[in-house]
């Protein structure tokens, strides 16, 4: 049987899980696609940084990333290098010239994910992202595949595991925002530089996502109104618990008949809600669709290997459509809904 041909752009604490996962699961992969998953490239921005302990053949890695994408024997492209560019000239690329591509690229999507939908388009290729957003949370395909024959009405979610944890600790201890950020960068939670997560850019880029797939539209990073959590306090802690309240980075994305609108600020919210309770670095998002009703979908949004779940299952679908000829459901045809301004009704 022909292998499925992979190749790995960024072996960080994402990527190098990938590889560990897809040396772990190789024979169940085997079985579960029908072929054999072949690693034919990992490219990497330097050469030689000790990756002694991952299970591949040195020789597979390279500082060429174009070159290893136009190889004519690789079928999917992995993406976890994150950011805007180089990334997107090279997943245009891959697209356009047929080969799947499976991403964990939430700034990308959120600024251009329409562009990279109509390259997968042109190409014939898949475009899967499900690490992108909540981590190893089963999140987008089913807003992508099973609630396609409902409507969702709202999507209102924590995706961000590092200001949760923040908030959480802040409600648990009484400690103030510096003391619990500190906490959470001891802990490995937070970056080097938190800004992206407290100041709801990640979040925000998530939302965009979320609200795309949702309401079958196209919604960047820039048209969500954003606000970070950085000015909540262990007062404005405090008296939320005395209103029996709790107060969470949310990002809360809605649809009215010809618009959406998508937000992304510190709430208040009771503690008797499913999301109050959500504490740690965990994800949770609630979706409501007419037919459904009410769905969570809570798990681990971030960290290496939780988030390599993810991209393995999106590696496992897009493998098994190369190899019965199929294609992941399209986000082509879209509607042209308007963005309202938070607080426009
Ligand atoms: N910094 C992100 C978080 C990582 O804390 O949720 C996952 O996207």
């Amino acid at each position: 049987v022909k292998s499925i041909r992979l190749a790995l752009l960024g072996c960080g604490v994402v990527g190098s899980e990938v590889v560990r996962l897809l040396h772990e699961q190789a024979e169940d992969l085997t079985a579960r696609i029908g072929a054999p998953l072949e690693l034919v490239g990992i490219a990497v921005r330097r050469l030689g940084r000790e990756r002694g302990d991952l299970p591949v053949d040195p020789s597979l890695f390279t500082t060429d990333a174009l070159g290893l994408i136009k190889r004519d024997d690789v079928d999917v492209v992995i993406e976890v290098v994150g950011g805007i560019e180089p990334a997107r000239t090279w997943l245009t690329e891959a697209l356009r010239a047929g080969k799947s591509v499976v991403t964990a690229n939430k700034a990308l999507l959120a600024e251009d994910g329409g562009a990279l939908h109509d390259a997968a388009v042109e190409g014939g290729a898949d475009l899967y992202y499900e690490a992108s957003v909540a981590g190893a949370i089963p999140l987008l395909r089913p807003l992508r595949e099973s609630l396609h024959g409902d409507r969702v009405t709202a999507v209102t979610g924590i995706v961000n595991g590092t200001t949760n944890f923040i908030l959480s600790s802040m409600a648990a201890t009484g400690a103030g925002f510096n003391e619990a950020l500190e906490e959470a960068t001891e802990l490995g939670y937070a970056e080097a530089d938190p800004t992206a997560d407290v100041e709801g850019f990640d979040a925000a880029a998530k939302a965009a996502i979320l609200a795309s797939l949702a309401f079958h539209t196209r919604v960047t990073a820039a048209d969500v109104f954003r606000e970070g959590m950085t000015g909540v306090t262990a007062g404005d802690m405090a008296s939320a618990r005395e209103m029996g309240c709790t107060i969470k980075l949310l990002c809360i994305a809605q649809r009215t008949a010809d618009s959406v609108s998508v937000r992304v600020h510190p709430a208040m919210i009771p503690l008797s809600h499913p999301l109050a309770s959500v504490g740690d670095a965990f994800n949770a998002v609630f979706v409501e669709a007419e037919a459904a009703g009410p769905l969570m979908f809570y798990g681990r949004g971030a960290g290496g290997r939780p988030t390599a779940s993810a991209v393995l299952g999106d590696i496992v679908a897009a493998s098994r459509n190369k190899l019965t000829g199929t294609r992941a459901p399209s986000e082509s045809n879209y509607a042209e809904l308007t963005v309202r301004p938070i607080g426009e009704s």
